[in-house]
């Protein structure tokens, strides 16, 4: 009998179902990137116990793989179908939780969603930047402070927002005025700031590639709840990338993204002050929100 053959010789490193993971990643060589070596050998150690969990049959881990190719397919320059995964698995909220512990009282992040545009245009603070006309007129203000309550003068506000019809406007090029809903604004040197928009609505998440058609098959809703988008910076603080949540939105519990903080849900009250009416060419009545982001140093 040969010596290969031979069942008392031990042989080592060869593959089983028992020892599956631990065979696989004993090849990572001692070379690797060790954040690299890391990462992989804790995804293959995870992946691996799942699939014996799971117990796929081959047509069930086939699907898998096509859904996965299906999902890379959707990805253009304007769409990525990834980060979309990522969003609705709770996976973006959770490695954007890790990143960014901050303490009571400082403003949370949330999801920056896909919607964002750099260079949108500068307003002086009062400005509207509802330029469809459409929603109910709000005017949002407040001030920007560090987490001794001092006013941040010079602060940027980067807002962005989907019209009364719940699209962005990057998503109607062509029937919403370019730039709808977008602005840039500075704090004064008190750290205020305001602007008028509109009332945010609900609106889906792309639905219609792959992520959208395992949310249907999983029972769950596209939404998410209305919300508005802020990126908040200013020099020697920590870039706030948050969003403030209409507290009456049927969606505010099983947003589809998982975004919503209550440190992050709004008043938006009824007002009816003539002189503020005026000054920023309201009609009363209209709603506001008062709302101030507090930013941590770096
Ligand atoms: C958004 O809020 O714009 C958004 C976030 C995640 C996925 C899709 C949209
Ligand atoms: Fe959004």
């Amino acid at each position: 009998m040969t010596a290969h053959l031979d069942t008392d010789i031990a042989i080592g490193g060869l593959f089983e179902e028992e020892n599956s993971a631990e065979i696989v990643n004993a090849r990572i060589s001692a070379d690797a990137n060790p954040r690299l070596a890391e990462v992989m050998a804790v995804l293959t150690r995870h992946l691996h116990a799942a699939i014996k969990e799971i117990e796929p049959t081959h047509e069930e881990w086939f699907k898998a793989i096509e859904f996965l190719t299906q999902t890379g397919q959707m990805c253009t320059d304007w769409r990525q179908e990834y980060i979309l995964l990522s969003d609705v698995l709770g996976a973006t909220m959770l490695v954007d939780a890790i990143n960014h512990r901050r303490p009571k009282g400082a403003t949370p992040n949330t999801i920056l969603g896909p919607f964002y545009v750099a260079n949108a245009p500068h307003y002086e603070n009062g400005a509207n930047i509802c330029l469809d006309g459409k929603g109910e007129p709000t005017l949002v203000s407040g001030r920007v402070l560090d987490t001794t309550g001092r006013p941040i003068a010079g602060a940027t506000l980067d807002i962005w927002q989907t019209n009364d019809d719940g699209f962005y406007d990057v998503q109607q090029k062509g029937v919403q005025p370019d730039y709808n809903l977008r602005g840039l604004f500075t704090t004064d040197a008190d750290g205020y700031y305001a602007f008028r928009t509109v009332k945010p609505r609900h609106y889906p998440i792309p639905a219609d590639g792959p992520v959208g058609k395992l949310l249907g098959d999983l029972g769950r809703h596209p939404n998410r709840a209305a919300h508005l988008h802020f990126i908040v910076t200013a020099n020697g603080y920590d870039q706030v990338i948050t969003h403030i949540f209409t507290p009456d939105c049927q969606y505010l519990h099983e947003d589809t993204v998982f975004g919503v903080k209550k440190e992050l849900i709004a008043e938006f009250t009824t007002e009816s002050d003539p002189a503020v009416a005026e000054r920023y060419d309201l009609s009363v009545p209209f709603l506001a929100v008062n709302w101030d982001f507090v930013l941590t140093p770096l």
